[in-house]
């Protein structure tokens, strides 16, 4: 642990304000940044934070691992209480708080009942700006989460243990729907409302879910989507899959109203909101779970093949996010915590709906898109509910800064604390954030951590250790990094070298198992580094993050992107296996490859090369035909900025498709020696074609940093 206090930053900043030089090895990556200054939070901040008392970082030290996390499993009510804080016994599948029972639901609603019934659990702010917003107080949602519960349990049959899918949009009904779940003991996975009928479909199947549930339609930038029709995909695909979805629910946007062109199926579809007047008032029973009992699945993107379902558990996962939220996020009862993601994705999860609610505050939910209509929209609602906690994503920042610099400065709203999470923040970027959008009023932590990991792993102690823009900070309380080189040598904090970013222990909020793939699980984040597959000593099984990272002298980490072939999308990952094998179902199509390109608000891009079957000439027509099997297997989100036709694709002698040099061309970087490849030939063609359309598009090319290039360089490095 850092541990470093705000008053030694001045000290500590002249110590370590040294551009460091990089003589490396092969295995090791070099990186040159400018190391940023500290900056202090308020004193008006560290007045009040949860976590203002040093003594913490001697709680969580070490030698007190695993015991430690007793404070954050202190913070929930158990039915029963635990005998084995951490159980080692069937390595790397680790048990929390063993013995333990209890029940989410009951943590994040019931229990709050006898304080503050009456006090908003959420505060939903619909797109439409003329909509009212809607406070459901926590005795309100007590009242909807039983009652979906009813109708889940007595209408649709599911039992503890079960698997029910959900692919709703940002609306009240989805903390509704995972809460009614939680309360049953059943398993959700939600799958975000912006991927596609076939994405959804796909994890659908692999789930096991007999039920889905989805709402008629959205709004998003101004505009009501039709969602309901992504449901009728979800089925067709879950049943080439040889999987059959029996019911689907439907939530309307507005009781009674149906919003959708696609027709019910009769004996499949069913309106929620004709379904649940049968269960009204209905009180039910909350299973007490064990603690190590799946709460939910999160599904995404990897190295190869499909997309993983991350299974999180009861226990330990609610723990961790309640204590996270409480020291990181620093949520009081008293706020107004606003984090502006989606629950479609783990952040949403953690620090949307379990964590801030197991900590009884109000968490607001907005619809839409924070830009609409314009960019002052996100401070008016800040303004407008007294939001004093604020969390987004770099790429929300970077789209804010860039449409409305000064919109901040006309809104009357203060922020105590802000978060930023999902990709590298650019320190620019970082100083507006703070600067402008917080007033030089509040703190900031930016958090690194990922879907598999349930909270956050690196970030500042608000109060206690100082900001740095472009670094996310020291392991969190209880999370003991390392960096390791290729060969498994420790990459030396100050060093200047990058290396894979690994976490030594496991912690509560690590998830169990990738769904029904133990075998793949163990080899994705844990062989790496192991050295003794049958030792039960914990020391033996670092975590493998997937991210390069570098360690400032200070114990400072900065978070370099993935070093696997994933490729962060305005805080999005996708997986190029994903990409191209949409791209392969368009008939033309004959090969694809995925490359990242930097861009200035999204942070990465996507560009799609593909090569057609023989005989075939490339036309405007099959690269539209590329662009809408991408928005069809996976979402608009993945919709490449341009998709390449290319005669042929640069290859090694064994055939294999050579990313790094296509991405070094997409992003006007060096490509590196080609004189090995078995048709060296093309890249230049390559090169003149597209370089030559991009500069038609007005895309200019603009230096890249030191690490931006490296990232390049190495991209699919595997190969
Ligand atoms: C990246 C999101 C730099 C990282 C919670 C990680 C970050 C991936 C940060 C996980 C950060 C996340 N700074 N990079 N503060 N936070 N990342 O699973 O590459 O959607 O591996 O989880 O996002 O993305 P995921």
């Amino acid at each position: 642990m850092g541990g470093i206090r705000a008053a030694e930053v001045s000290a500590m900043t002249t110590a370590h304000n040294s551009k460091v030089d990089a003589q490396v090895s092969e295995a090791q990556i070099a990186v040159h940044w400018r190391e940023e200054e500290y900056v202090a939070p308020p004193v008006s901040f560290i007045g009040q934070a949860n976590a203002a008392d040093p003594a913490i970082l001697d709680r969580f030290a070490e030698e007190r691992f695993p015991d430690c996390f007793k404070e954050y499993a202190d913070l929930l009510s158990w039915d029963a209480y635990w005998h084995t804080t951490l159980d080692t016994s069937k390595p790397p599948f680790w048990k929390w708080f063993v013995g333990g029972r209890l029940n989410a639901c009951v943590n994040c609603v019931d229990r709050h009942l006898a304080t503050h019934a009456n006090k908003a659990a959420f505060i939903w702010v619909p797109e439409p700006e003329a909509e009212a917003t809607l406070a459901i107080t926590y005795r309100e949602l007590y009242r909807r989460v039983n009652e979906f519960a009813a109708l889940l349990r007595d209408w649709g049959g599911v039992q503890t243990g079960d698997r029910v899918t959900f692919h709703l949009p940002m609306v009240p009904e989805l903390p509704v729907a995972m809460l009614a779940c939680a309360r049953l003991g059943v398993i959700h996975s939600e799958v975000f409302g912006g991927f596609s009928g076939a994405a959804c479909g796909g994890r659908v199947a692999d789930s096991g879910s007999t039920i889905l549930v989805t709402m008629d339609g959205y709004y998003r930038n101004g505009e009501l989507i039709d969602h309901k029709v992504k449901a009728d995909q979800a089925v067709a695909t879950a049943a080439e899959l040889g999987h059959a979805i029996d019911k689907v629910l439907v939530f309307r946007r507005r009781s009674g109203q149906y919003a959708s062109g696609s027709p019910m199926v009769e004996g499949r579809d069913f309106f929620v909101d004709d379904l649940l007047p049968t269960y009204r008032d209905v009180v039910v029973e909350p299973v007490s779970m064990p603690a190590e009992a799946p709460l939910f699945l999160m599904y995404t993107s990897g190295t190869t093949g499909q997309p993983k379902g991350c299974q999180h558990s009861t226990g330990g996962y609610l723990s961790y996010v309640a204590g996270t939220s409480k020291y990181y996020q620093d949520i009081h009862p008293t706020d107004t915590y606003w984090c502006c993601a989606d629950i479609g994705w783990i952040t949403g999860h953690s620090y949307i709906v379990y964590g801030p609610l197991s900590l009884g505050t109000t968490s607001v939910l907005y619809e839409g898109v924070p830009a609409y209509p314009d960019a002052g929209r996100v401070w008016r609602i800040c303004q407008r509910l007294g939001v004093n906690i604020f969390h987004t994503a770099p790429t929300t920042i970077r789209m804010l800064r860039k449409l409305g610099p000064d919109e901040p400065a006309k809104y009357d709203y203060h922020l105590k604390h802000m978060t930023t999470v999902g990709e590298p923040i650019e320190p620019e970027v970082w100083r507006w954030y703070h600067d402008v959008a917080g007033k030089g009023e509040a703190a900031i932590v930016d958090t690194w951590w990922q879907t598999e990991n349930g909270g956050f792993l690196g970030s500042t102690l608000p109060a206690l250790q100082p900001m740095k823009p472009g670094s996310c900070g020291p392991g969190v309380l209880g999370i003991y990094p390392v960096i390791y080189d290729e060969d498994g040598q420790v990459v030396e904090a100050g060093s200047g070298k990058a290396g894979n970013i690994c976490i030594r222990n496991p912690w509560p909020g690590i998830f169990q198992t990738i769904w029904g793939q133990p075998d793949r699980f163990v080899h994705i984040y844990y062989e790496k580094y192991n050295k003794h597959k049958d030792s039960t000593d914990w020391h033996d099984w670092p975590y493998f993050a997937g991210d390069g990272a570098v360690q400032a002298a200070d114990g400072y980490f900065r978070i370099l992107g993935r070093v696997d072939d994933v490729i962060n999308v305005a805080g999005h990952r996708l997986g190029t296996k994903e990409l191209e094998s949409a791209c392969l179902t368009v008939d033309e199509v004959a090969e694809a490859a995925a490359v990242p390109v930097i861009d200035e608000v999204r942070g990465r891009a996507v560009e799609m090369y593909v090569s057609l079957k023989p005989g075939l000439t490339a036309s405007k027509d099959v690269e539209d035909k590329v662009a809408a099997a991408i928005d069809t297997e996976i979402g608009k989100i993945a919709r490449p900025k341009h998709v390449w036709i290319v005669s042929d694709m640069p290859k090694t002698r064994s055939g294999k498709i050579m990313r790094r040099v296509i991405a070094g061309i997409s992003n006007f970087a060096d490509v590196g020696d080609v004189s090995t490849l078995a048709n060296p030939e093309v890249v230049a063609d390559i090169r003149h074609h597209i370089q030559a359309e991009k500069l038609a598009h007005g895309e200019a090319p603009r230096q890249l940093t030191p690490a931006e290039a490296e990232e390049i360089r190495s991209f699919g490095h595997a190969e």
